[in-house]
This record gives C-alpha cells, structure tokens and sequence, in this order.
C-alpha cells in the first residue's frame, strides 16, 4: 500500500472528532486554525467555542472590538495574532462583502494569513489540492523519507514543500491533509513516537535506520532577549493602579501595572533602583517584594518581580498612561497572562 494509502486508512480508525472537522465553512476553519497555531488541540478547543459562539459569522468577528477580541484570546499569547485577526476579518467584510475565501491566491493576501493556514483553509473548505506544511507533516515526512535537510531552513521548507506536494497528487485533498497532519500529531509524535504498532514502520527510513530520535533536523536559531520587568502594585480599598502598554513592544494595548525596566534584575543595583521608584511613588514609598515569575515567550525571556506599595503617593506626569480602576473592571480588561495569573494569586492570598 501507498504512504498516502497508509495514512489516510490510519485516519479513518484513529482520527479524532474535532468540531471544525464538521465543517466546510472557510471562516470557521480560519478560527480554529489562528487559534492552533498558537496552542494544542486540547487547550484551543475551549477558545475555539468560545470565539465560534460569540463571533458566528466573520461579519460578528469583524464588528467586535479589540479589546472584547483580546479578553478572548487572553492565555494564548502572541497577542498581536488576536489583533490581525480583527484586521483579517474587517478585511473580508470590506473587500469581500462578509463571504470568507476558500481559494489559496486570494487568502494568502488577508494580513496573518501564510502558506499554512491558506493550505489548511482553501484545501479543508473547498478540497483545493495545496499541501499543508506544519511542523506535524515536517516531522512525518523527514522520518518516513529519511530526509535530514534541517527544516527551519530555506532550502529545507522548498524541498520538503515540494515533496508534500507531490504526495497530495491524487488525493482527496482535505482528508489526505487532515489526515497527515492528525498522524503526526498521535502516531509520529516528536516523542516517544508509536513505532512498534506503525503501519508505516516497515517503509519508514528513520525506523529502519534508528533515525527516529534524530530526524527531523533543526537549525539552532537566535539568543533570546533576557528583560527583567519590575511592577507596582498600588491598591486602595477596591481600585487598583494599572497601566495600558502601548504601541512597538510586546502586548500592545493590553493592561498591566506602572513598571520600571531594568536591564538587570532589580537587587544588584537596589539604590537605584528604589530611586527611580522614588521619582514616581514619593520619598517615603515602602516597597515590599511579592512575587519573582519567569515568563517565557518565543523570543524573550522575562524576569518578572511585583512590589506592593506602601507610603506612596503617584506622581502621574512620571508615570504614562496609568489609572485607577476597580478590582472588577481590572478583571474585564485584556490582561497578559502574567498578569492575569498574578492577579489570580493576590487575590487568593488576599495580599
Ligand atoms: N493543528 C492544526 N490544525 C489542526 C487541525 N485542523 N486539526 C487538528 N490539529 C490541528
């Protein structure tokens, strides 16, 4: 039998019923396609039905605001895919009266919208033969043909873009891609892969050349940024002090607290650093240390401290874009997840 053959006979026993698999509709694929590319099938489904129910239609999405999408999205991080999506949808209401694309040349032009998720939708919508290339098929492919090109490389996204492509050639094209990636996804497994119940095992050419472990190939990319943010926490009775972060770094938009950035963590310089504190919260502040939380995203590491303040009074024209809300309104607003999870744990502490 046929690599594809195999696959797509391995589907049918052990796909699983995911609910944008009932569908052809183009926008409802598109949602749950932005959302997988940022987390696992099972931390997306809820966010997946949240945003289905609140947003039906693309029409619904493109009418909502940033900020009820963002409070959606929260936990996902990666916040500006939350925000594209906005800007996605607005685009197809705009230049395409509401109706989503199903053809790969037109998606590819929506803002957000690459190689992958064009595939994905034009194909599983409207069965466009275009292969999709996610790390899943990249896995699968590298073991089975035994290709070591290391796949976050130029060369290395062409030769294995065009081998998927030859393989979808006389598939139905959005089972065989379900199919493929759903194998990588529960079979082929970057770890501890199912080798001895494969039925791919015998052709495989990592399996037969104990390759398993070593395939696929990756490129060593980037130092990440190490930044250390240090916040305040000013409360008074219900309301407490928070900061909107503004536009050209991580989070845009999102709330969070006054913070002072320091380029390394705040107890090797503590004088100066309790000056500059100083300069917004008065002389007298009293800062008392909370909570020390590594926060981790795709190209930096933050090293996050809170402090809660004591004495202290705001001196507003240091401090941008700060205001006082109530502990409920704080809880509506898009927060990033640090924040959220702090706010979880001062508030179960009663801090
Ligand atoms: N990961 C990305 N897209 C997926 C899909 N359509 N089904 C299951 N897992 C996925």
């Amino acid at each position: 039998m046929s690599f594809q053959h195999e696959i797509v006979n391995w589907y049918a026993i052990n796909k699983r019923n995911l609910p944008w698999r009932n569908t052809k509709d183009p926008y409802v694929i598109w949602l749950s396609e932005v959302i997988l590319q940022q987390t696992r099938v099972e931390q997306g489904l809820p966010y997946f039905h949240a945003f289905h129910e609140a947003y039906p239609t693309v029409e619904d999405f493109a009418n909502a605001s940033e900020t009820e999408i963002l409070k959606l999205w929260q936990g996902l991080g990666y916040y500006s895919r939350g925000r594209n999506m906005l800007f996605t949808a607005k685009q197809v209401l705009e230049l395409y009266n509401g109706i989503f694309p199903s053809n790969y040349s037109v998606l590819i032009l929506l803002k957000g919208i690459g190689d992958y998720t064009a595939a994905a939708i034009s194909s599983f919508s409207s069965d466009e033969k275009k292969a999709v290339l996610d790390g899943n098929v990249f896995r699968v492919l590298a073991r089975y043909f035994g290709i070591s090109t290391p796949i976050n490389t130029t060369n290395g996204k062409k030769e294995f873009g065009n081998l998927a492509q030859q393989l979808i050639e006389g598939q139905l094209p959005s089972l065989y891609n379900q199919a493929i990636m759903e194998f990588g996804a529960l079979q082929c497994k970057p770890k501890s892969p199912s080798c001895p119940n494969c039925p791919l095992q015998s052709g495989c050419v990592a399996n037969n050349r104990e390759l398993v472990n070593v395939l696929p190939v990756k490129v060593k990319k980037l130092v990440k940024r190490i930044r250390y943010f240090n916040y305040f926490v000013a409360t008074q009775q219900d309301n407490i002090l928070i900061h909107q972060r503004t536009e050209g770094d991580i989070w845009q938009q999102m709330f969070d607290f006054p913070l002072i950035e320091t380029t390394t963590p705040y107890d090797e310089l503590w004088s100066t650093f309790l000056d500059e504190a100083k300069l917004i919260f008065g002389e007298k502040v009293k800062l008392t240390h909370l909570l020390h939380k590594k926060h981790l995203l795709t190209h930096q590491t933050i090293y996050v401290d809170f402090f809660a303040l004591d004495n202290y009074i705001v001196n507003f024209s240091k401090v941008a874009a700060v205001k006082w809300v109530s502990f409920h309104d704080f809880e509506q607003l898009p927060q990033p997840k640090v924040i959220a999870n702090f706010m979880d744990f001062y508030q179960t502490n009663q801090l």
